[in-house]
């Protein structure tokens, strides 16, 4: 069983598609272990984002991160990682496949709804990040 950590950025909170991303990741068969309506800290969008600082699209990428609230959720599959990147899609909405969250939703490569972990290491140290442990739930799996 993986974890991976699932954020609907501003946008996608402000375009109502909160619900609609749930229920896709709901439907599939992931299993929802925590969530949260937040607004983020300066100091959370330069922790979070921190491998991509000194890129030319890092300072936009936080003042966008933190200008609005963001649904921050932990899901749980086996390949959660892989599997919700699949269903994300593409950064560049242009080369997300149709299907996928951003080609169905998105025009932009900044305003792209949604991150997803892009890696185990990755997820292990934002869903750390994110979540106290007490804030994830632990399924009973014999039921
Ligand atoms: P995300 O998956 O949250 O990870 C980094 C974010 O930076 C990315 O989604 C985009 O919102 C943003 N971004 C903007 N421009 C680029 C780019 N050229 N390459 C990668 N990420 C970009």
């Amino acid at each position: 069983m993986e974890r991976t950590l699932i954020m609907v950025k501003p946008d996608g909170v402000q375009r109502g598609l909160v619900g609609e991303i749930m229920s896709r990741f709901e439907k599939k068969g992931l299993q929802l272990a925590a969530a949260k309506f937040m607004k983020v800290s300066q100091e959370l969008a330069e922790t979070h984002y921190a491998e991509h600082k000194g890129k030319p699209f890092y300072d936009k990428l936080i003042v966008f991160i933190t200008a609005g609230p963001v649904f921050a959720m932990v899901w749980e599959a086996d390949n959660a990682i892989a599997l919700t990147r699949a269903m994300i899609g593409k950064t560049d909405a242009v080369e997300a496949a149709p299907g996928t969250i951003r080609s169905d939703y998105a025009v932009h490569t900044n305003l792209n709804l949604v991150h997803g972990s892009d890696s185990a290491e990755n997820a292990e140290r934002e869903i750390a990040l994110w979540f106290a442990p007490e804030e994830i739930v632990d399924y009973d799996r014999t039921i």
